[in-house]
């Protein structure tokens, strides 16, 4: 892209790079009714200002967990966020993480679609788009691996995600957080992000959970509840709760650890 930018369009990306609710509003998302602006919910609006406020802030806490219900827009707002801190960004790397690579490759999927969907003005060209990467001419690159990937060791990350991390087994988090942690105790601009659909007690992704409640650690809970979404009335409520078999609704609809 050799494109010679007017003005208000400099203006433009310089509001976006300091704030990712502005830049939302190029984003373009599957809504109920097809494709939509990225209109955040109320929710998605808050915990969108808390990752912005603490991501290069060495004195924040740069640890996140967000657990929500299933179909909450979790996902569609980290795509968002990583794009927004790959493209605002020079030479990060962003990497997203699930129990299984298709997962995570589900993710960079989303952000791929956001990008592609960006006025021009406003896409960078990419140096490498493959289907587990997509690289930047700014040097930022987002790609995505699994939870026990060999590719991780050694590698500088400045921006992990990791999706449905409370259906990782603990034999795979202990090998994950072994990855994460030092990064995290080293790295002063280095941020960790958890989401999930809740699931089990006493598991490790519960207890750093329940420990970053309990301010035990170096992490921001983040609990989205059961109404997150307009159509979310309670109606809606009654009906789900006769529909799905009752730890399926304290889950994934309630956001309950069972
Ligand atoms: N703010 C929003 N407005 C309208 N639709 C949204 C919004 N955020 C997410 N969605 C849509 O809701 C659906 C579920 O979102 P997703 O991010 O996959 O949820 P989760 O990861 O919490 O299960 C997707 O189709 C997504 O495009
Ligand atoms: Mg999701």
């Amino acid at each position: 892209m050799n494109l010679k930018l007017s003005f208000n369009q400099v203006k433009t990306l310089q509001k976006c790079k300091e704030n990712p609710s502005r830049f939302l509003k190029f984003c373009t998302i599957l809504g109920p009714s097809g494709d939509q602006e990225f209109k955040p919910f109320r929710w998605q609006k808050k915990v969108l200002k808390s990752f912005k406020e603490t991501a290069f802030d060495p004195k924040a806490k740069r640890g996140h967990i967000l657990i929500g219900p299933r179909q909450s827009g979790k996902t569609t707002l980290i795509a968002a966020y990583a794009l927004w801190y790959a493209l605002f960004h020079n030479d990060r790397n962003v990497c997203l993480m699930a129990g299984k690579w298709a997962q995570a490759n589900e993710i960079l999927q989303r952000v791929k679609e956001i990008f592609i969907k960006l006025p021009e003005y406003m896409r960078l060209d990419t140096k490498i788009d493959r289907k587990e990467i997509i690289q930047f001419t700014n040097n930022s690159r987002i790609f995505s691996c699994s939870a026990n990937s060999a590719m991780l060791h050694g590698r500088t990350i400045d921006l992990f995600v990791i999706d449905e991390a409370a259906y990782i087994d603990d034999f795979n988090f202990e090998e994950l957080m072994h990855c994460v942690l030092p990064v995290m105790m080293s790295r002063k601009d280095a941020q960790t992000i958890f989401i999930s659909t809740p699931h089990k007690k006493w598991t490790m992704f519960y207890k750093l959970y329940d420990d970053a409640v309990k301010e035990k650690n170096s992490f921001v809970p983040h609990r989205v509840k059961w109404n997150c979404r307009p159509e979310r009335t309670k109606e809606w409520l009654e009906t789900a709760k006769k529909n799905f078999d009752k730890d399926q609704f304290r889950c994934e609809i309630l956001a309950d650890f069972i």
